[in-house]
């Protein structure tokens, strides 16, 4: 009795290694095979999805813990058009704002990580997103946006991810564009 007890034990405990290297293995497939969609179609991002796509980006690391961020999940289609034009119905932009924003480097790589963390979240979930800066200039000197977005006073926007449903079937590896090849960009000493 005793040793079938020991030799279940020791098949529990295999199993539970296997079962950790095996989550690990999919948190770095999930952070290697991203890719930047543009295939978004109309579909609705449920309220589940976004909570846990958002604690992802609350529990991003940053400098000395301050956490300078404020997340706006923008789901109203005039306000988000007036950002990102010709968003199919359903898409959200998560907009990332920083307290002093645009001039504190140490604000913007903080909230950078949350943004990658937003980004990589969606994609886990099986949805689609993508990571915008460009609109981010227009939207700060548009004060009337700001102020109907209810962007804290003293922060300014960082960056925008677009989350989304996105066409069926595509391969996130062959759908990211090529990178350059780590021997290029890497080096050891
Ligand atoms: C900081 C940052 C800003 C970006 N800004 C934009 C943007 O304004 N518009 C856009 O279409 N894509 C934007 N992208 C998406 C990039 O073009 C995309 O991540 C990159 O080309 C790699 O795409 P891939 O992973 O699909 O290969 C941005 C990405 C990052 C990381």
């Amino acid at each position: 009795m005793k040793r079938t007890g020991f030799v279940l034990g020791i098949f529990l405990f295999g199993g539970f290694i296997l079962q950790a290297a095996d989550t690990g293995s999919q948190v770095l497939a999930g952070i290697t095979n991203h890719y930047a969609a543009r295939n978004f179609i109309a579909g609705a991002v449920s309220r589940a999805d976004l909570d846990r796509i958002l604690l992802a980006g609350v529990r991003a690391p940053s400098a000395s813990n301050r956490q300078p961020w404020h997340f706006t999940v923008v789901q109203n289609a005039a306000l988000s058009k007036q950002i990102v034009p010709n968003m199919p119905e359903g898409n959200v932009l998560i907009l990332i704002s920083g307290d002093g924003g645009q001039t504190n480097s140490r604000v913007i790589l903080d909230c950078a990580l949350a943004t990658e963390s937003i980004y990589l979240a969606a994609q886990a979930l099986g949805l689609g997103s993508r990571i915008y800066t460009g609109p981010i200039d227009a939207l700060n000197r548009n004060t009337q946006l700001k102020a109907d977005l209810g962007i804290p006073n003293g922060y300014s926007a960082v960056a925008l991810v677009r989350v989304g449903q996105v066409q069926p079937g595509v391969d996130a590896v062959s759908a990211a564009s090529a990178r350059k090849e780590a021997n290029s960009v890497v080096s050891y000493k």
